[in-house]
Formats: C-alpha cells, structure tokens, sequence
C-alpha cells in the first residue's frame, strides 16, 4: 500500500465538498490503486472554523497554526496539492504562489481555480516539466463538463479543427431565463447568485471574462497553444436588453454565449461573443446551467458533450478524477 499526502489549499464550498468527497472515497483509492490516501493539511481563512464530516480537525494543520499557506504546505510534505482557493486572471494571486511554491517542489498539482492557470500557464507548465511533477486541471477547464480530457483522451491523435463551448453556467442561466421565462436580466442574475453559481463579482461572469478563461485553458493546455487574455475577443452579455431577445425569438432564434476555437494560417484563434441558433440546433437546447462543449476533428467528425453536473459536488468529483490519474501514474 503507498501512502499519498494530500493536502488542499482553499476551504471554501468547492474546498470542503472535495475535502468530504476525497474521504469517502479512501476506500475505493485503496482497493482500486493500493493507495492509503490521507488529507494531511487544510489553508484557509476559514479552514479552522469548518471541518469536513468525518473530518479528525486534530490531525490536521490548518492556517491558524500560524503559517503562510504555502509554508503549511511544505511543513505538511504533502504529496499532493489540491488547490481550490481564489485566483484572480488578472494577476495569478492568490493561488499562484501555491501553485509556483507546489510545482517547483515537484509535489503532482491538481488545480481548481482558472486565474493562476491562465495568467502564469506558460511558467507553470515548464516548473512542472522540469519538476517531473503532473500538473491536472479539469476542475478549472469547466468541471463536470469534460473539455481538456475529451480533447486529449478522447479524441486523441485527431487535429481538432474547431472548438464550441457554452462554458459559463452564469450566462446560460440568464440567456435561458430572459428568453423562455421573460425574466429581466437583474432578477435572472440574483437567481444565479441565489443558486450560487455566479462568481463573487458577476462582472466575471456577465462580461464574458469565466468564458474565455475556460477557453484559454482548453487551448493552452489542451491544444497546446500560447495564447493570453490579449489575444482573445471578449464579448459579453451585460448589453442584452429584453428588446434584442424579443426580436431574436421574433427570428426564431436561441442566443447562447460561447467561447470559439478555430485554426486560421496555421494557428489557434479564440473569441468569445453572442451566437444565435436554431431551436433544432443542440446548442439552442443547453437549458438553464448547464453547459456543452462542441469538438470537430479531421478524423472523428464532430462530438457534443453536454455537463449538468450540480455545484459543488460536480467540481469536487472533476478534481477528483484527476486524483485518479494521478493514483494511477504513480502505482503503476
Ligand atoms: N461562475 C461560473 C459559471 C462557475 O457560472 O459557470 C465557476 O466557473
């Protein structure tokens, strides 16, 4: 039986629920990898106060022990850093000195947040190359919905050709609210936020900025493309009026926001914006918060995958998939 150190940095809802998911499933982790799987080490503001059920707070360090999260995280010698704090796409803070402090210390990083990855993924890629260390982030590239493991697993040894994606629950939700309920864009956001799938500062969601992250992981990480924010079209949502809906539906259309992939003169492109659809069309059919991602490839045609997977259960269980990967690289 190996051991694996786990510890997670973050003790928000996604933190606790992957805390609470990871024990029960010590269990399975061991019948099916050999592995004794034990959480080791908690940071976050709130990590003292909050334990997860069946949690021995005892056993754990927290970061009112007094240190800086990521010294806690060294202290702890975690094999494995869970990362399901905030990061801000702007700047990387602050999860991106857990991650730099993580990967340069070749500890296999599963990463929940999207700013870091997208504001320092280029730097963060070559610490874990060199490190030797794996570096997972479905939970970050839209969760339940698989996109970076469909394009690197599923569709492996195709060109994918072109990417889809309503990737934002937040301005599926609206969309779907303003058109088929009427509802005003206001009251369609305090239901998202009551839901609690709006990012703290909606602007995030609302202006198309959660979208073209997502999107930016897809490309960066599973494309293997170098693109920044710069290079990205952004267009979002917070213009809609309830007169541009109505004439849509007079035209017999669904508007969604998407994120769009496509390769031009030899590189990737990226945009993020309004498209309408046909009610035929899967897309128009992506109802409430879910989301869907849409793949055309040279040789496998054209695959749909569509995520309904509930917050934030659905997180905790994207990252722990990629604990699996990581159980099954290191015990075979
Ligand atoms: N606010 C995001 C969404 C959830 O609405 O999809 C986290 O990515």
């Amino acid at each position: 039986m190996t051991t694996f150190r786990v510890a997670i940095a973050g003790f928000g809802g996604v933190g606790r629920a992957t805390a609470n998911l990871l024990l029960s499933r010590r269990g399975r982790y061991r019948e099916v990898y050999g592995a004794d799987v034990r959480l080791v080490a908690v940071c976050g503001s709130r990590a003292g106060a909050v334990s997860a059920d069946g949690l021995e707070a005892a056993q754990l360090a927290t970061l009112e022990d007094g240190l800086s999260g990521p010294a806690l995280i060294e202290e702890s010698a975690a094999d494995i850093l869970i990362e399901a704090g905030p990061s801000d796409f702007r700047t990387g803070g602050p999860g991106l000195a857990y991650l730099r402090g993580s990967l340069s210390a070749g500890r296999d990083t599963i990463v929940i947040s999207k700013g870091a990855l997208v504001h320092s993924g280029r730097e963060l890629k070559a610490l874990a190359e060199s490190s030797g260390a794996l570096l997972k982030l479905s939970g970050a590239a839209a969760a339940a919905l698989p996109t970076i493991d469909l394009v690197v697993h599923s569709l492996k040894g195709c060109e994918v050709l072109e990417v889809e994606g309503i990737l934002n629950a937040t301005t599926n939700y609206l969309l779907d609210a303003m058109t088929t309920r009427r509802v005003g864009f206001d009251e369609a956001l305090r239901e998202a936020q009551l839901g609690g799938f709006a990012e703290a500062d909606p602007r995030n969601d609302t202006e198309g900025w959660d979208t073209a992250c997502k999107l930016l992981l897809i490309a960066n990480f599973g494309l293997s493309a170098d693109l920044t924010m710069d290079d990205l079209d952004v267009e979002g949502i917070q213009s809609v009026t309830t007169e541009r809906i109505e004439t849509w539906r007079g035209q017999g259309l669904v508007p969604k926001l998407v994120g769009r992939l496509w390769r031009e003169n030899g590189a990737i492109r990226a945009a993020v914006g309004i498209r309408t659809y046909p009610p035929a069309d899967p897309f128009a059919n992506i109802r409430g918060k879910d989301k869907a991602i849409r793949i055309v490839t040279d040789a496998m045609g054209e695959t749909l995958a569509i995520g309904s997977g509930k917050e934030p259960l659905a997180t905790a269980a994207a990252a722990l998939k990629d604990l699996e990967h990581i159980l099954a690289a290191r015990t075979s």
